[in-house]
């Protein structure tokens, strides 16, 4: 059995859906259900008992201890976070708390649990930690993308909070041993992202008819990588990975904002063109930028290719048509997310129901 943090989240809940897809190790699922956690992304392992779903913060210890000594997971998947950049500049205080608090919380939780396992099963034991290429701050245009060795240099309260976790699993294995993996990945995009992030935010907008929102002029740039793609890696670093090691993952799909945006209007414009004509560009609306936005992210992927043979399978082209297919296809999800009724689904799921195959706990 695994345990992951933060599988009710866009990336958490395709990890989980694959790793299941895939294997019949059970996961154990530790989501606290914040705006950003939505059980319905995980509507197909209703009636899974390979799925357990424990509602509860990584920050509370004894519920941690809990689950590590009932469930005695051979690995911890670490996802959860406050993870939206925009939020954080307005509300940082629960940045440090989940992503800071919340990680020490864990690797504590996990070093204990760890410490008492007998050799074999001591050796065996993974704690990964998933974080962003935004830890190494902005790029200039010419500059080399980020390798695992390059400075960190955080600038957003959401980069930094997921700077000091990465300090933290360091110094975890550092000075404990205790066998982290840290993989630091660049822009994620496909199912299940909630649609804050720029490019739901754009097919969702476009479809309403309202205002694409470009932050100043547009030609920030963010590599690109097909969510599928991101949890192939973190399954080989969970098989392959070495204790210590860090690994970018990124797909090699550097971008403007305003190229992303116009590519997701062109493929909206064939699959679900505007009665007057026009394409779904017409709406772009360049508005105030972020402030402190960073201009370029980029990862030098070749580490991870080299030494655990991964490589992403999605080019941006595929990744992004079976994307916005997707949104097309689940207007459902899509409703629920906008309207809030998302957050019933625990009661409406579990309430005045008994055990479930996709078990909730606490
Ligand atoms: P998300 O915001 O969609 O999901 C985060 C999940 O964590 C939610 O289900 C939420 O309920 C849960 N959570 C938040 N606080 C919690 C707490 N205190 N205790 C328990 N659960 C809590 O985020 P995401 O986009 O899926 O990102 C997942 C991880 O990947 C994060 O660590 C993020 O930093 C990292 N990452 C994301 C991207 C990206 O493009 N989205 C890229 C690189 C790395
Ligand atoms: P986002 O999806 O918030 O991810 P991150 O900030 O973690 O990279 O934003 C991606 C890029 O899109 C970023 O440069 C900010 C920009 N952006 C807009 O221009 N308009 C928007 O409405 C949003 C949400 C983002």
């Amino acid at each position: 059995m695994i345990l992951v943090t933060g599988g009710a989240g866009f990336i958490g809940a395709n990890f989980i859906l694959d790793w299941l897809a895939s294997s019949d190790e059970p996961v154990v699922n530790l989501d606290k259900l914040t705006y950003a956690g939505n059980l319905e992304n995980l509507a197909r392992l209703q009636n899974d008992p390979r799925h357990v779903f424990a509602q509860g913060d990584i920050c509370d210890r004894a519920l941690v201890d809990s689950l590590l000594a009932t469930h005695q997971p051979r690995a911890i998947v670490h996802f959860a976070a406050e993870s939206h950049v925009d939020r954080s500049i307005h509300c940082p205080g629960e940045f440090i708390r989940t992503n800071v608090e919340g990680t020490f919380t864990l690797l504590e939780a996990a070093r204990a649990h760890w410490s008492a396992l007998p050799a074999d099963a001591r050796t065996a034991f993974r704690f990964h930690h998933v974080s962003t290429d935004e830890v190494y701050g902005s790029l200039t245009p010419t500059a080399a993308p980020f390798d695992e060795a390059h400075l960190y240099a955080p600038n957003s309260p959401y980069s930094a909070s997921k700077a000091a976790s990465d300090h933290l699993a360091r110094a975890w294995f550092h000075t404990y041993g205790l066998p982290v993996t840290t993989s630091n990945c660049s822009n994620n995009y496909g199912p299940f992202h909630f649609p804050e992030k720029l490019i739901p935010l754009i097919i969702l907008n476009a479809l309403a008819g309202k205002p694409l929102p470009i932050y100043g002029d547009g030609l920030q740039v963010r590599d690109w990588l097909y969510v599928g793609d991101h949890c192939a890696a973190i399954r080989r670093i969970l098989t392959a990975g070495l204790p210590g090691e860090t690994y970018n993952v990124g797909g090699w799909n550097e971008m403007t904002n305003l190229d992303i945006v116009g590519k997701v209007c062109a493929l909206l414009d064939a699959a679900r063109p505007r009665a007057d004509g026009l394409s779904y560009s017409a709406q772009i609306t360049h508005v105030t930028d972020r402030p402190g936005h960073d201009r370029r992210y980029a990862i030098d992927a070749r580490k991870i290719e080299r030494e655990l043979g991964w490589r992403p399978a999605e080019t941006f082209e595929s990744g992004i048509a079976k994307t916005v297919r997707w949104y097309l296809e689940h207007a459902e999800w899509v409703k629920h997310v906008q309207s809030g009724a998302y957050r019933d689904w625990v009661s409406r799921q579990y309430g005045g129901r008994g055990e479930q195959t996709t078990r909730k706990e606490h």
